[in-house]
């Protein structure tokens, strides 16, 4: 048997603001641009997760679907769904909600949930145009991938 790369799409609403209290706020202005608007603002985001493994030769799954759909509706629907992530997510607390760092959390949270397979790919789009890739790297850990950037 060879193996299989098995993924399952989510969406999910939030909102974030982008705020570095290391900087002044002229400097959040310059760098974060309409991301620091005081109020925050909100994007529909797409998760992507990616478990890698052997399809079961009784069932032919690599994972149980309903356990995968639960644990996703837990750690990431129920933490993040309708929230705002710089002040309803404890996982972000003092983090930039880019969304690379959303993806790494996402990863963290995920990644010792999955008993069978291997979580080996976690893809936030946080709009058509814009997505983060965490990927399993055995030494260091998941590495953030930007993809292409137009606008937040
Ligand atoms: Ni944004």
């Amino acid at each position: 048997m060879g193996e299989v790369f098995l993924t399952r799409r989510i969406e999910f609403a939030a909102s974030h603001r982008y705020d570095n209290l290391k900087f002044s706020a002229e400097e959040n202005r310059r760098i974060f641009g309409k991301c620091n608007n005081p109020h925050g603002h909100g994007h529909n985001y797409t998760l992507e997760v990616t478990v890698a493994g052997e399809p079961d030769p009784l069932t032919g799954m690599v994972l149980d679907l309903k356990e995968l759909k639960e644990i996703l509706e837990r750690e990431v629907m129920q933490r993040m769904d309708h929230r705002h992530l710089n002040y309803e997510v404890p996982e972000l607390s003092g983090k930039i909600p880019t969304c690379e760092n959303v993806a790494l959390v996402i990863w963290a949270l995920l990644e010792p949930k999955i008993s069978k397979g291997k979580l080996h790919r976690v893809r936030l789009y946080e709009s058509p145009d814009l997505f983060a890739d965490c990927y399993r790297n055995a030494a260091a850990g998941p590495d953030a991938v930007k993809g292409q950037e137009r606008r937040r």
